[in-house]
């Protein structure tokens, strides 16, 4: 009998829509084709998945992969094989590369270096700047853009407007929500003088919470005067989630594993592998990003993976570059949580693929659902690793839980049915491809 699925991933406990239940994935032709019990004479190829949990492939909608410019940090290969490497199916990338992702040209090579290149599916931020805010309407319908990133707080490169108008004329040129680097300039200028030198724990000092907090209330009156929709990257502050609460009808908001896991304690070990923006705060903000997850108040997870080398990381603060690596150690660092009792395997799916395509409108992404790509995550919940430093495919080549042993492990990485990884093996060639979104979709005639 001609066998009727390309590939069946069979007897894994499949997490998603319908609960957590035992059942087989079908895929044809690089989608889900049928889902329950399916007779394995059907298959072409069987994947043996007793044992693990298969979720929906992990969308990871923030990383910066440094391409171009800056790849002796990283690069588009790199970055996407740490994704693969750590469980991510599809990554969205940031735009504070050099040259700036800011126009069409700029947003197109990056999908010419990625497509086949990257191991992962990914998207690309737009930057909206002073320059460009009469054509971001386009730019975030341009094939392969997620939408438009705006850096209200200077970081890493030169994307930065501080300002309500230059926010607002970009936020009354898109239909597409728009995500934010939410912290206050101005009051990061006024207290520079704040940062100790050698000290990286006087970075949240420096940026405090009253910055963020001050950013976010000036972000969400313009989202309302101008009616858009804004996605507020890394929130960092129990005060935020709070305010936040209140207005989610204008905000989403992402958190990350680090500020879920790590407090300004772990300065004193970490020193500048911990210097972030915006940054690690005192426990009780850890807490409360905590609250807000467990409220609904946050949509998704996101690693903002931001690699720096260890020689800059080695200059003293504040001389050190902000960032860490992150897109590897997203599941494991979160399953470990889960394992732990912090959240729920649910919750996790909810914030790494369900959040990720009710935000942004991925076409066929997002669900274990017939129809939808065959993007799978599949894990081992019981299985015990030390995370190590040599373990990270990042060209930085660190990570700041080197040492750390966590429970549960991401075991392979399917992308539209295609094993990528297996047993932590790279076992298909480079095949990434550029997302579509529902928001902009081409017309076909
Ligand atoms: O710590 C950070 N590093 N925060 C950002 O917003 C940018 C990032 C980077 O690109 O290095």
């Amino acid at each position: 009998m001609a066998s009727t699925f390309d590939v069946v991933f069979r007897g894994g406990t499949v997490v998603n829509q319908d609960g957590t239940a035992g059942r087989d994935i079908g895929v044809i032709g690089g989608r889900i084709a049928e889902i329950g019990e399916i007779d394995p004479a059907r298959a072409g190829e069987i994947v043996d998945c007793r044992g693990l949990h298969v979720l929906p492939g992990v969308i990871d909608s923030q990383v910066h992969f440094r391409e171009p410019g800056a790849e002796h940090k990283e690069d588009l290969e790199t970055g996407s094989l740490g994704a693969v490497m750590g469980g991510v199916t599809t990554v969205f990338e940031m735009p504070n590369t050099t040259p700036l992702t800011v126009t069409r040209e700029t947003l197109e090579d990056k999908i010419r270096r990625a497509r086949h290149r990257m191991h992962c599916d990914f998207a690309f931020w737009v930057g909206g700047t002073h320059g460009n805010a009469e054509e971001v309407q386009e730019l975030e319908r341009l094939p392969g853009a997620a939408g438009i990133k705006i850096f209200m707080g200077a970081s890493t490169g030169d994307l930065l407007v501080p300002d309500d108008e230059g926010v607002e004329a970009i936020l009354s040129h898109t239909s597409r929500r728009v995500a934010v680097h939410s912290e206050d300039e101005y009051r990061l200028i006024e207290r520079k003088g704040l940062r100790v030198e050698g000290d990286p724990s006087s970075h949240p000092v420096w940026r405090d919470e009253v910055a963020a907090l001050r950013c976010t209330e000036r972000l969400v009156r313009i989202a309302r005067k101008t009616g858009a929709r804004i996605h507020l990257l890394h929130v960092s502050t129990a005060e935020e989630m709070d305010y936040i609460r209140a207005h989610k009808e204008y905000a989403s908001v992402e958190v990350t594993p680090q500020h879920l896991t790590f407090t300004a304690d772990d300065y004193a070990t970490l020193g500048t592998r911990l210097q972030m923006n915006p940054p690690i705060r005192a426990p009780h903000h850890r807490d409360g990003i905590w609250q807000g997850l467990w409220q609904g108040v946050a949509d998704v997870l996101g690693s903002d993976h931001a690699p720096h080398t260890l020689e800059e990381k080695a200059k003293p603060y504040p001389a050190s570059p902000s960032g860490m690596t992150g897109v590897q150690t997203l599941v494991p660092i979160m399953l470990d949580h889960v394992n732990a009792g912090r959240l729920s395997l649910e919750r996790f799916v909810d914030l790494t693929s369900a959040g990720p395509l009710r935000l942004f409108g991925i076409a066929g992404k997002g669900r274990i659902a017939v129809g939808y790509d065959a993007d799978l995550t599949i894990v081992d919940l019981k299985r015990r690793e030390t995370i190590r430093d040599n373990w990270i495919a990042s060209r930085s080549a660190w990570t700041p839980y080197d040492g750390k042993t966590v429970t549960g492990w991401p075991v392979g990485t399917v992308i539209r049915g295609r094993r990528v990884m297996w047993e932590g093996e790279l076992t298909t060639p480079s095949g990434g491809e550029p997302l579509r979104f529902l928001e902009a979709l081409p017309k076909s005639v």
